[in-house]
């Protein structure tokens, strides 16, 4: 038998899905479909079944593969893995380089790497002869746990360098589970009843620990190399940054966002610049870790107690915190939804003392197995609103009580409904309850609706409490007269606030559709509704299977919408706005059609200081672009602020159009939209 062949070819393929699988999980920019890679893995499956005796661990069939083992092996490390002494603050980063200077020589440079502290779990892989042989946990430094069949399902992870890498090569850094896979493996668990997972890190660990690789396998896994000179054969370099370079090249995952800083001020720099990101990250981090660069320094630094004293967590204020849940609130929303609310022991967390946390329904209160009096885990992220992550049933107390939903609303009184099949509880008080009324008038004067400047939360509240105003028609029939006798508000305010009311007269169909507030229908549905019908009698006419047939339309949507004309009260509220009232927008139907940006689709990405997203978006939907979250070959523009990462990248692999604020602002101004109206 000829076996020249075969392993030819099986050398060849397996190369060959090797690089497709970095180019996929490493650089994100596939060469080759899915179908292809399966049909390229497939054939190597095909051979090394009937070429049993050809299987290599090194192979990409390989991944998953080994037998469940019944418990895990120690592994020493030969260097121990080490952990990171911490700071809070810029003094203290500062005392940290003072320190360093002090045990080096003044001509000593001091130069530093920069890199955001990953929040999963520390990994060693040890590569012999450049093929993966051995991954193991940080365990207490010295002694971990072979973990090697676990790791070895995680797609970036090599199973073989190149050739022009060391042997034997130790290369530590931090497994983690990406939000994105973390949100969606939850969602999963939640709707097949099995046990969500708490955060990202637990998610992490808690995957790296089963005892059947093929159920991590099926975990959302990605890793970050942080480190490869402990072991590293007869390589000798010179600095970190020079190891973080040669791990990319290797084909090794390393964080893209690590950063040479000549001086500790461009250090404090990187530090916040990073934490300004850090809810945009697709992984959760604690902290920015600084090392100094030059590794020949680092021995004459030495350590105390496990601690380098080359390198330092400058770590940010934590996403999560525990506090006890006093009591429950349901808030009404403007469609009537009923929100349970956790009112909190105030508690400090992701930077901002929080005393209120979503439950979003009673749904989430049984999963949560919630009671008043809990102890819970709460999370911040950004300006998210918080959330109540879990119980901590150990601390509950014997009094504890249940959360009720109550049976009618606690604002007007009226009975609350849930219908089949919904989640959701509602008040079925309709525009008789006030708190209904009041969303609906917030919603309709919001940025993203009519945009009446000064008609805020507070105003809202006052024009209801003294019967001023009941629907937003009512809003067009104030005077000043009725305004300036209003608790603080001078004759000046309300002068404004009617400018303001008359100025939002003039507006765009999809804003005026939006400001009706039917269900469903958010900004990207009121523009696409509103390029295809044009007018208001338009609208109202379309039954469900001509409104179906607008893109993303489906049947859920278009019931809404026949359904909220079909409501007297609501049509003639929408025919008084636009006729009696005058709330009008153009329209030519040859300038609707050709919107200055129809058919474009926009990407916001990184941070924006000129404006918020929220209003970048609302300005790039009223001109006729639709506005993605993801890069793709159909992408028009993307507006990379600072910060942006990968989605600037694949818009540069793909060629796409990038243009800063600045250039997005000028754009903006040449189609006519002033950003600060914006
Ligand atoms: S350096 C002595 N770099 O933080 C060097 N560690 O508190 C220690 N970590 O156990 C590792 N991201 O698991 C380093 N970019 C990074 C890191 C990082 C996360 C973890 C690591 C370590 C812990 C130390």
């Amino acid at each position: 038998m000829d076996r020249s062949e075969p392993r030819t070819e099986l050398a060849a393929l397996r190369e060959e899905l090797d690089y497709h699988r970095h180019r996929y999980f490493v650089l994100d920019d596939p060469e080759i479909s899915d179908a292809e890679y399966d049909a390229l893995f497939d054939r190597l499956l095909d051979l090394e079944s009937s070429h049993p005796e050809l299987v290599t661990p090194d192979s990409p069939t390989q991944r998953v593969g080994a037998a469940p083992s019944s418990q895990f092996d120690e592994v020493r490390h030969d260097t121990p893995m080490l952990s990171l002494d911490k700071c809070t603050n810029a003094d203290e980063l500062a005392a940290w380089e003072e320190r360093c200077r002090r045990l080096l020589d003044p001509d000593d440079e001091l130069s530093y790497f920069c890199e955001p502290k990953i929040d999963g779990v520390a990994v060693s892989l040890l590569y012999t002869d450049r093929v993966l042989v051995r991954a193991a946990t940080r365990g207490d430094g010295e002694t971990g746990e072979d973990i090697t069949p676990n790791v070895r399902t995680i797609p970036e992870i090599p199973f073989r360098l190149p050739d022009d890498a060391p042997s034997p090569l130790e290369v530590r850094g931090e497994v983690y589970m990406p939000i994105t896979g973390f949100l969606a493996f939850n969602r999963r668990a939640l709707e097949s009843g099995e046990r969500t997972i708490v955060n990202p890190r637990n998610g992490a660990a808690g995957s790296l620990r089963q005892l059947d690789p093929a159920v991590t396998a099926k975990r959302p896994l990605a890793m970050f190399c942080y480190s490869g000179a402990e072991t590293a054969g007869d390589w000798q370099p010179r600095r970190h940054s020079d190891v973080m370079a040669a791990l990319g090249d290797w084909g090794l995952p390393v964080n893209h966002r690590g950063s040479r800083q000549e001086n500790l001020k461009g250090c404090g720099e990187y530090v916040e610049a990073l934490l300004a990101q850090r809810d945009s990250l697709n992984y959760a981090i604690d902290g920015a870790v600084v090392k100094v660069d030059d590794l020949a320094l680092r021995p004459r630094l030495g350590q105390v107690t496990r601690k380098p004293r080359w390198a330092i967590a400058y770590k940010y204020p934590s996403e999560e915190a525990s506090t006890v849940l006093l009591d429950v609130d349901f808030q009404v929303g403007r469609t009537g939804a009923i929100t349970p609310v956790a009112k909190l022991e105030p508690v400090f967390v992701g930077g901002v003392t929080v005393s209120n946390a979503t439950l979003h329904n009673m749904d989430e209160v049984s999963r949560l197995d919630l009671r008043i009096g809990d102890t819970v885990l709460i999370h911040r992220a950004g300006d998210v609103i918080p959330q109540v992550m879990k119980v901590i049933e150990s601390k509950r107390p014997r009094d504890a009580r249940a959360v009720l939903m109550p049976s009618e609303c606690p604002v007007c009184g009226s009975a609350i409904r849930k219908d089949e099949g919904e989640v959701v509880a509602r008040c079925s008080g309709g525009l008789r309850c006030r708190a209904q009324r009041k969303e609906r008038l917030r919603h309709f004067a919001s940025r993203q609706a009519l945009d009446i400047e000064g008609l805020g939360d507070k105003l809202v509240d006052q024009l209801l409490g003294e019967g001023l105003v009941g629907s937003p028609a009512d809003l067009y029939r104030l005077t000043v007269e009725k305004l300036a006798g209003l608790d603080r508000m001078g004759v000046k305010s309300a002068e404004n606030i009617l400018a303001a009311l008359d100025e939002s007269k003039q507006t765009t169909f999809a804003r005026f559709i939006h400001a009706l507030g039917i269900r469903e229908v958010g900004e990207t549905t009121a523009a696409t509704l509103a390029r295809e019908f044009k007018t208001l009698d338009a609208l109202i006419a379309a039954d469900e299977e001509t409104l179906q047939e607008v893109e993303d339309v489906g049947p859920i949507v278009a019931s809404r919408i026949v359904g909220f004309f079909a409501d007297e009260t609501n049509r003639a509220l929408a025919e008084e706005l636009h006729g009696e009232i005058g709330i009008a927008w153009e329209v030519v139907d040859e300038e609707l059609e050709t919107a200055p940006l129809d058919g474009q689709t926009w990407v916001l990405t990184g941070s924006l200081e000129a404006m918020t997203r929220n209003n970048a978006k609302a300005a790039l939907v009223d001109l006729g672009a639709k506005v993605a979250s993801s890069v793709s070959k159909n992408t028009t523009v993307v507006v990379a602020g600072p910060g942006a990462g990968s989605k600037r990248a694949r818009a540069e692999e793909l060629g796409i159009e990038i243009m800063d604020e600045a250039g997005f602002v000028q754009r903006l101004a040449s189609l006519g939209k002033a950003t600060d109206a914006a």
